[in-house]
């Protein structure tokens, strides 16, 4: 019998025990050990395939780019590179990695807050696609660059997102803009193609990519009427992981904003998307071992991965399965946390699980793809390996890595 896991149908259920992809949990950390990130190469392939077609029914013009901070595993990269879709990068090590994995220089975008000068330099030497600015000083040390090129650097103007209190980007005004058309007047080699605005992470509604939008073609013709024209607008990340998005609301944000571009008056514009969650979210599992249980006051078990590499303030939709007792009832609310000694290390309060819990039982936690590695912290347990299941065989991308690696 398969039965998917909480939606997920690379995560499936054999006599009482839980499968990724075709392999027996058990098994694998019979192999590998826990704590273990197991990636699904089939999963990323159908979650880009997925976007990529559903977005393509509503833009004619579309780029989509992976956003490499979610998971910059080389190898998940190339998968993601060999269906089609671009990189997007905030540091130098994210850029170079793109540069050596053969992405198409044109489908490299770099943008980010913290941009030093040798990552423009590698950015202007490799005539990538696009690099975006968050601030008119990082405009202007861009404009000193570009002085030294001969050719012609495509640039954006990333703006402030409409949702509250948020502080990344130009504030959308058209004295902002007028300055810019004047700075850019004096500097040939930059063309200004494109407005970036990215709203930000695990947007649960499809209304609140429409408000971004519409800010956004706001926005581009308060720039307008400042004199500057784009052919490109960003309109960021932010989906959530692919099994807790449903294709019906990725149809309807696709169909608004598509219909929005055109009431506006700008049906020519290429629209780019930057996802990263929901490219790796949902093909990530993290399996952990129990490593002790505390029935006395609350209910309360340890596993062998705290918030070092899981760490909640990526909001993921974690979602907690005793893979050796799959077919228990997970009903009972469980706290749980990590072997970090500290009180902040909970992975989560309340979260419904089997009632007859023991140690050394395996834990599996859905959608731990996105931003586990890249946002974990370096306290000195090991790092765990990480292994893809490609061609239906177990490859380990990421060995095991000693708290010496810190050094
Ligand atoms: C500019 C930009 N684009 C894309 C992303 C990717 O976001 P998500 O993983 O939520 O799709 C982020 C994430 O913070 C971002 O800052």
């Amino acid at each position: 019998m398969k039965t998917k896991i909480s939606g997920n149908p690379i995560a499936t259920i054999r006599q009482n025990e839980a499968y990724i992809d075709g392999f027996s949990t058990k098994k694998m950390i019979k192999e590998f050990g826990t704590p273990l990130f197991v990636y699904s190469e089939n999963k990323i392939r159908s979650n880009c395939s997925n976007f990529l077609q559903i977005l393509k029914k509503f833009f004619p013009k579309l780029l989509v780019l992976y956003s490499f901070k979610a998971n910059y595993l080389p190898q998940i990269c190339e998968i993601i590179k060999s269906e089609k879709i671009g990189a997007e990068t905030v540091t130098s090590f994210e850029l170079e990695l793109a540069i050596q994995l053969k992405f198409d220089p044109k489908k490299i975008h770099l943008g980010g807050v913290y941009l030093p000068e040798d990552t423009l330099k590698l950015a202007l030497q490799n005539r990538i696609g696009l690099i975006s600015v968050c601030s008119l000083t990082q405009l202007n040390t861009l404009i000193k660059l570009a002085k030294d090129i001969d050719n012609t650097q495509n640039i954006g103007i990333r703006i402030v997102s409409p949702k509250f209190d948020r502080r990344i980007g130009i504030v959308s005004s058209k004295d902002n803009f007028m300055k810019i058309n004047d700075t850019l007047s004096k500097s040939p080699n930059l063309k200004l193609t494109t407005l970036h605005s990215h709203y930000g992470t695990q947007m649960m509604k499809p209304s609140i990519f429409k408000d971004n939008a519409r800010y956004a073609l706001n926005t581009v013709s308060l720039m307008e009427e400042a004199g500057l024209s784009i052919r490109q607008l960003n309109l960021g990340g932010g989906f959530p992981e692919a099994t807790i998005m449903n294709n019906n609301n990725l149809e309807k944000i696709g169909k608004d904003i598509s219909e929005l571009i055109k009431v506006c008056g700008y049906p020519h514009l290429e629209i780019i998307f930057e996802p990263g969650r929901y490219i790796i979210g949902d093909a990530g599992i993290l399996l952990t071992s129990v490593i002790d249980v505390n029935f006395e006051n609350q209910r309360w078990i340890y596993v062998d991965a705290g918030t070092n590499i899981c760490p909640i303030w990526a909001n993921n939709n974690l979602r907690f399965f005793c893979a050796n007792k799959i077919n228990s009832p997970h009903n009972i609310p469980v706290n749980i946390a990590g072997p970090l000694p500290t009180y902040m290390d909970v992975l989560a309060k309340k979260a419904p699980f089997i009632k007859n819990i023991e140690i050394n039982d395996t834990l599996m936690i859905l959608n731990t793809g996105a931003y586990n590695l890249s946002w974990g912290t370096l306290f000195p347990f090991p790092q765990p390996p990480c292994i893809l299941i490609k061609n239906n065989q177990l490859v380990e991308i990421r060995s095991r890595k000693n708290p010496s690696f810190i050094l």
